[in-house]
């Protein structure tokens, strides 16, 4: 099936006891068991409940994998998929990820003796560079978040497939509609489902798709044995939102392109990154990968000064954090998502005091450009 009809039926039959075409929310903890050892696959919603697995069904579809197991946020999917390795164990990562990412790689999982080396992943050659005879995971965001680099994915796969090395993509930004990091490759692939996949800024949660029925296996465990579970309600909402995935990426898209077109033309805006954009480094790459750009920009102000009168002005892009909601999120990196990241390593990435991101909505993106203007004029 196409992608938009997978997006709306993969994993979506009828409820077998009433035909309720909208799966419904199983709010239950237990159910009940006919007789000793006799149930009907169902015995405890830590372990298995049918609207999640509803969920975790149409996200194996979506994204070419075996098996999703979905968690109660993108830091407890991205933590769950991390307890695949084990003390000494060696990770190298995309440098300029997710803020908490880095904050659960340095401030948590390095005491319980995991290793980390942070690459340029644009250039295969640097992550060849930090590998080590201990190195057991790739694990790349694509693009990085805010400066939108665009990894070496099918060079990275290469790599690591030929050293018996896991490849992990974080692929919130782009979503399985533009991209689906397992037909390059990848072993496993991470979401917020907070951001796109829900789309309506009223969930927070997380998925880990498997490539390999095994490897999911071991997912499926550590979901259980850890127990961060996506909830009922939550698991509802996603899919509800999904619903919509693909006609709401071709918005997000149509309006990306426009407002990144109106902030390289605007006199206030010293650099744009946006993969949709011949000027970024990696756009022929792009070009190749996705098959479309999307809706997150980010843009150098070129102080504190004037990033904070633009945030302080704006009145329909909502100053916030988060991003691919239906509705257009402007934040500061510097002091919100990669707060946690030192200032030092900040500034060597390019997420300077004067950088803006923003999460273009599906408003009409006239009133996105006049809302951007106004404020513009404050500076
Ligand atoms: C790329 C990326 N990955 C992971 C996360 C973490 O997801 P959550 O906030 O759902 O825990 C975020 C959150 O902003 C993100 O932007």
């Amino acid at each position: 099936m196409g992608f938009a009809t997978d997006a709306i039926h993969a994993g979506q039959e009828a409820d077998p006891l009433t035909g309720a075409v909208s799966v419904p929310i199983y709010q239950t903890s237990t159910y009940v068991q006919e007789a000793l050892g006799s149930h009907k696959g169902f015995e405890y919603a830590r372990t298995q409940n049918p609207t999640r697995s509803a969920l975790e069904k149409n996200l194996a579809t979506l994204e070419s994998g075996a098996i999703a197991h979905c968690f109660a946020s993108g830091m407890s999917a991205i933590t769950t998929l991390l307890l695949l390795l084990s003390k000494g164990d060696h990770v190298v990562v995309s440098e300029n990820t997710y803020g908490g990412t880095y904050r659960l790689f340095e401030k948590v999982l390095r005491g319980f003796g995991l290793d980390f080396s942070y690459v340029d992943a644009s250039d295969v050659a640097r992550v060849e560079e930090a590998l080590r005879p201990e190195t057991r995971l790739v694990f790349l965001e694509i693009p990085t978040n805010p400066v939108m680099t665009i990894a070496d994915l099918k060079g990275v796969a290469a790599l690591t497939r030929e050293r018996g090395i896991r490849l992990a993509v974080d692929n919130t930004f782009m979503s399985p509609y533009f991209i689906r990091p397992i037909e390059f490759g990848a072993d496993f692939v991470v979401h917020s489902t907070t951001k796109y996949l829900n789309g309506h800024s009223d969930s927070i949660g997380g998925v880990v798709i498997s490539r390999d029925a095994e490897d999911a296996e071991r997912i499926g465990f550590l979901q259980n044995a850890v127990g961060a579970i996506l909830s009922p309600f939550d698991s509802w909402l996603v899919m509800r939102g999904i619903k919509t995935l693909a006609v709401r990426m071709e918005q997000h898209d149509r309006n990306g392109r426009v407002v990144a077109q109106f902030l390289t033309e605007h006199p206030r805006i010293e650099r744009v990154h946006y993969p949709g954009l011949p000027s970024h480094p990696q756009f022929e790459r792009a070009k190749e990968l996705f098959s479309g750009f999307g809706g997150m920009i980010s843009f150098e102000t070129g102080s504190l000064a004037a990033a904070r009168a633009l945030l302080d002005n704006v009145r329909l892009c909502a100053l916030a954090e988060s991003l691919g909601g239906v509705e257009t999120l402007i934040s500061h990196p510097a002091s919100m998502t990669h707060a946690s990241v030192p200032q030092e390593q900040r500034t060597r990435l390019g997420i300077t005091d004067g950088l803006v991101r923003i999460s273009v909505g599906i408003e009409d993106v006239d009133d996105i450009l006049a809302d951007l203007d106004r404020a513009f004029q404050c500076l």
